[in-house]
This record gives structure tokens, sequence and C-alpha cells, in this order.
């Protein structure tokens, strides 16, 4: 493959990985990143090896450590140096997720690491993946299953264990391993139709006549795609903004809160935009939406994305969601708050390996903050949801009933699908489960200011 001089796919792969560990990236902007600096005739195709390769490594993390992790016998691969411990995952990955031949896997890998370290961390490489070449994966899980059942769902389905022992207690053994098979399975896309160009029936027929086939969903404006002969994103709608890529469950947060025309919304987490647009199509453009985010670069981008969309109501506003206030208070508010994200596994299997106990209550006291925060901003008689794409009941209906302590009221909404939630206010809320409902794993509940 003709890449740029002397830039290897596995230190692409590598760069990409180490940008997503160190810097909290997603798998899609670090890629996007890494390649800024690759030039040659055969970049797109690499950019689509790489793309493949991050996804899959990201996806099997906890097997892929797992394994070498059992190889090194001593020290563990999280405690290597970022860079080299990601190359020894690509390695592993080659070997035992690929079938690439060992001998040729280890080579890539061990010429990578002479090059960037030194002839003994090159030894110890070369010796590491030696021993993960004779390592017997399914006898070692097979023993893990009978010392650690938690332990061996958490390996063999790649999942952190906080969420397998989090869910097992939520769901039970059997629809754990459910909803783990299904976060592994390949993305679902739906397509939400921007109804501020054009409608419904119109991108279904634009979709099929594309070779897109698409149903209908249980949200009015969103389709799912159920085949594709080049992937949506190609084709001139989309780049026209006719159409948006918007998960099912997400694109249901704005028709439950049915922002009218002419209203005054605030949307107070607001980047990368998904749910302000869609309220901005719902109100016709009339009316404003204060779209607040804590994050430039990601208000930049909603800048850019509101141009195409034709969105012409939002203000951007760069600010603290927990603390901003306007003097005139709001009609609306939309709060999809920062989460553990662990409904989006399917999606981004990075951010699995992202959150811990301890990073889990930081965010939890950001979303009371921006809770208490939205009742300051809201008119008496003023509606909102409160949404999540986390599985947990300590980000969702622990922090309803933390907002009806300081004064807003659940409203009993008709939620037309989706399950039910739990606690005392289980049947009041709605949530989606990736195994049941083919999106993320999400959580609206709808709130209203007395
Ligand atoms: C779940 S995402 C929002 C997704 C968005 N509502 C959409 O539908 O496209 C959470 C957002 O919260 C932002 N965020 C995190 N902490 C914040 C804070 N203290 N104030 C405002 N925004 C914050 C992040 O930058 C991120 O864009």
């Amino acid at each position: 493959m003709e890449l740029f001089y002397r830039v290897t796919l596995h230190e692409i792969i590598a760069d990409a990985l180490t940008l997503i560990e160190e810097r909290e990236l997603s798998s899609k902007h670090a890629l996007e990143r890494v390649f800024r600096r690759v030039e040659g005739k055969d970049k797109e195709t690499a950019r689509g090896i790489a793309h493949a390769y991050v996804f899959e490594i990201e996806k099997w993390r906890a097997k892929i450590d797992f394994i070498l992790n059992s190889v090194l016998k001593g020290s563990r691969v999280e405690d290597l140096d970022t860079y080299l411990a990601n190359l020894l995952r690509i390695g592993t990955f080659e070997m035992k997720f690929k079938g690439v031949n060992p001998a040729i896997a280890t080579d890539s890998v061990v010429r990578v690491v002479k090059e960037k370290f030194d002839l003994t961390r090159a030894k110890f490489a070369n010796a590491v993946l030696r021993e993960v070449e004779k390592f017997n994966v399914e006898r070692a899980l097979k023993r893990l299953k009978e010392r650690d059942r938690i332990e061996w769902l958490s390996v063999r389905f790649s999942h952190p264990r906080w969420y397998v022992e989090y869910v097992v207690k939520l769901l039970g053994y059997d629809e754990t391993v459910r909803l783990l098979l299904s976060n592994l399975r390949p993305q679902r896309y739906y397509i939400r139709v921007n109804t501020l160009k054009v409608d419904v029936d119109r991108v279904k027929r634009y979709l099929e006549e594309n070779g897109v086939r698409v149903s209908l969903t249980p949200v009015d404006d969103v389709l799912k795609v159920l085949e594709y002969e080049k992937p949506v994103t190609k084709l001139e709608w989309y780049r026209k903004g006719y159409f948006v890529i918007q998960d099912l469950a997400s694109a249901y947060v704005a028709h439950v809160l049915n922002p009218e025309p002419g209203e005054r919304v605030l949307d107070l987490a607001a980047a990368p935009g998904s749910k302000t647009f869609h309220a901005a199509a719902l109100m016709e453009n009339r009316g404003e939406i204060v779209a607040v985010d804590y994050s430039y670069d990601r208000l930049i981008k909603m800048r850019e994305r509101m141009k195409k969309l034709g969105v012409k109501n939002v203000k951007l506003v760069h600010a603290d969601g927990q603390s901003y206030t306007e003097k005139e208070k709001f009609d609306k508010i939309i709060l999809d708050a920062p989460c553990s994200s662990s409904g989006t596994y399917r999606q981004f299997p990075e951010v699995k390996w992202r959150f811990n106990e301890e990073k889990i209550k930081r965010v939890i006291s950001v979303q009371r903050n921006m809770l208490i925060n939205a009742y300051r901003n809201l008119a008496g008689g003023g509606e909102m949801t409160y949404s999540t794409c986390s599985i947990r009941i300590d980000e969702n209906e622990q922090n309803v009933l933390f907002a009806i302590e300081k004064g807003l009221e659940l409203v009993d909404y008709p939620f037309e699908w989706g399950d039910k939630g739990f606690l005392e206010i289980g049947d009041k809320v709605f949530r989606t489960w990736t195994h049941k409902h083919d999106c993320n794993s999400f959580f609206i509940a709808k709130l209203r200011k007395p």
C-alpha cells in the first residue's frame, strides 16, 4: 500500500487508538485528525481499513486485554506506555480475531516498536506476541467461566465489569446476555427527515430510488435503514441537508417536548445539535432556541450543520449549562445531559472504557446542577425533557426524583412505544434498550414547572 513516506497502517491505527484513550476523542474524530497527516494514492483505502481496525479493537478491547494480561504475567497492558500497549493490541487483534499469519502480525508490530522506541522494547513486543500466538483463548475463557461468571461475561462479550454487574442486577442474567450481544452487532442507522426542507414521503421515495430500503418507525419523521447499496451519507440529499442520521430514541425527545412555532426554547447541552435542529424543524423556524454547550469545538461544528440544514432560529451560546441564565424565562427546555453514554456501546464502542464509578459520580453531580438550572430558567407552567443515553438508574430515575424534590412535577406523558423505567416513577418515564428496540439504550422523562 502506497502511503506517505514512512507511515504504516499500524502507526496510523496506534496513533488513533492513543488519541482516543489520551484525549478522549471519538474514533471518528481521532481518525480524522490522524488522516490529516497522511497523503498518498491509497489514502481512502487506508482510511476504510483503519476505521474498521479501530472500531473492532475498541469493541473487543476487554477480550484483547485479557489475552495480553494472561501472557504478560505480573505486569498489565494498561500500565505499559499507551502507544506500545496499542501496538500490542493491534498485533493480538490481527492474530486472534482476523486470522492474520502470526509471524506477519508480529513482524509488522515489532518493526514499528523498533522505530518508535528501542531494541529492548522491540524484543519485549516480539516475546509478548509469540506468547499470544501460543495462548489458547477458549481454554482460558472456560476456566474463567468456572471461576467468575461476571468476569467471564465481561471478557467474553467485551464490556466493562461495572456495566455487566449493573445490568445483571437490573435485568437478570439472560437478558444481560441479550443486551451484551446486541451491543456487539453492527450499528443500525436511522434517518430523520429535515421537514424544514422536504417531507417524509419524498425522502422515502428518493432513498428507494437510490437503492436504500427503509421502513417506517414509531417516530413520525424517522425512517429505519434496512439495506443500502452505498452509505446514505454519500447521497446528494444528505449533502443538501434534506435528512440527517439520528438515533431513533434520540429523535423521540423533540416530539415529547413538542415545541410550538413562536416559543422560546432553551437547550442546556446542545452540541452537536441533533435535538436542537429537530426542535427548530417542529417550530418551523419560528420563535427562538438558545443552544448552550460547554464545548467550543462542538459549537463550531453545530454552526456548520445549522447552515446546511436551513435552521434559522437558533442562537448558539458557549457557556456552562449548570449556571447559564437569561432574564426572560423559557417556555420549554431540552436537557439532554452529558452522561456515562452507557446506552451507546453499539454505536461508540470506545466509550465502554472511558467511565469508572468515580467519573460517573462527577457526571451525576453535573446532571443535578443542570436540572436545578433548568428549573431556574423555566417559566411557570413551562415544560422540559430530561434525557440521557445512559442505562443507569442513578443518572435517570433517581435524577428525576431529585428534580421533583427541587420543585419540578413529572408529567404523565402517554409514551407510544418503548419500555417503562424503574423505581416508583417507572410508569411515567420512557426507556429503550438496544436488544429490544434496535436503537441506543435511552431514557426520557417529561417535567413541568408548576
Ligand atoms: C449528550 S451530549 C448532547 C447531545 C445533543 N443534545 C444532541 O442531541 O446532539 C452532551 C453535551 O453536553 C455538553 N456538556 C458537558 N458539560 C456541559 C456543561 N457543564 N454545560 C454545557 N454543556 C455541557 C457536551 O459538550 C456535550 O455536547
